[in-house]
């Protein structure tokens, strides 16, 4: 049985990888120092699977507590790195707490990697690297465009760390992942996203305010050159996204890679509008969501969405998990959140 590390193990995206992980028959242990997520996330991950994931409550960022548990990272076969921020308005209030966090602790946990012989590593990428695209939908060939935050640069750069890190270590490989709009929930409701303060992302802005905890939804704009007039975007189910670090891995450890490093665009394929997401929360839900349109929001990007044959066909990903799906799941969180 392969043992995965996987880092920010508490937070949305990784504790719904552990889960799939673990569906799979991996061994998994968590590194999250808990500055923006629970603990009480790997309760539901218990809840769901049967399993306790041990959680080493360490800043990654921090050289020194990192090296002081190598000790216990033994037989490791392959590190999934989640642990970053993630708010693209905090990025640009505070620039140097995105380079010292998502740069630092990757740099420990690649170092970790090579002092510990792990030879597998997925890095957690966005689709935010793309900036505004030309070709749609775009593919994984497409150029870097300028990055519109630390938050963004932040990927860009990791990208870039991660491909020199295996160019110059040939014992090492790794694929990079770039989610396009990661939303919904685990189905059985244990666990879910935890947005912090007022949520900056859609999905969280939608079922708080149909929980009453915001007032109303602004959307950003019904203006643009879309079929609608709001912009586009790719958004995937969790769980989807969950399953393609597994398969992901999985390419690895079979021996699958045609090079060191390799990079798979994560969405479904389909562009949706925001008032579409909006119209797919309140028929599932059958609920009428207070929303009102409002400006222009500064660095969207009018519409992005994935080319994600690469995946389907290298990886063997396949979505599962429709619109519908997302947004139900989505309300049945923020009711358990809720409740
Ligand atoms: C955002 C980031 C992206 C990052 C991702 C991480 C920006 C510009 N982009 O993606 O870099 O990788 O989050 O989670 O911040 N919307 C509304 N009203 C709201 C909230 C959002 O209309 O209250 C609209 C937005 O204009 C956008 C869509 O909903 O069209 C999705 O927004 P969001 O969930 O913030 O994701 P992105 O902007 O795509």
């Amino acid at each position: 049985m392969a043992k995965i590390l996987v880092t920010g193990g508490c937070g949305y995206i990784g504790s719904h990888t552990i889960v799939d992980l673990i569906n799979n028959g991996f061994e998994v242990v968590s590194i999250d120092n808990l500055s923006r997520s629970q603990a009480s996330i790997l309760d539901g991950v218990k809840k769901i699977t049967g399993k306790e994931i041990q959680n080493f409550e360490v800043d990654l960022s921090n050289d020194g507590e990192l090296k002081s548990i190598y000790k216990d990272l033994k037989d490791i076969d392959g590190i999934i790195h989640f642990a970053a921020y993630k708010a693209v308005g905090e990025s640009v209030e505070h620039p140097l707490l995105y380079y010292k966090n998502n740069i630092g602790s990757l740099v420990n946990i690649l170092e970790a990697s090579k002092a510990l012989n792990i030879p597998h590593f997925v890095f957690s990428s966005s689709c935010t690297i793309y900036g505004n695209v030309q070709k749609l939908p775009v593919d994984e060939n497409a150029p870097m465009g300028m990055a519109e935050s630390p938050y963004g640069m932040t990927k860009q750069m990791g990208e870039a760390i991660v491909n020199d890190f295996v160019k110059a270590n040939a014992d090492h490989q790794s694929i990079l992942l770039r989610y396009f709009n990661p939303v919904g929930a685990h189905y059985s409701a244990e666990i879910g996203e935890l947005p912090i303060g007022v949520p900056a992302n859609l999905v969280p802005y939608i079922t708080q305010t149909a929980m009453g905890i915001r007032q109303e939804l602004t959307i950003f704009g019904d203006d643009y050159d879309t079929r609608d007039g709001s912009c586009i975007r790719d958004y995937v189910h969790v769980m989807d996204i969950a399953n393609a670090h597994t398969k992901a891995l999985q390419y690895m450890l079979d021996g699958k890679m045609q090079q060191n490093c390799d990079v798979f665009n994560l969405g479904t394929g389909n562009g949706v509008s925001v008032l579409e997401a909006v119209a797919s929360f309140e028929k599932v839900n059958n609920l009428s969501l207070n929303y009102k349109i409002g400006p222009r929001r500064q660095g969207d990007v009018v519409a992005v969405y994935a080319d994600n044959s690469k995946a389907i066909q290298q990886l063997g990903w396949q979505v599962q998990y429709d619109l519908d799906e997302m947004m139900r799941s989505a309300w049945e969180w923020q009711k358990k959140l809720s409740s």
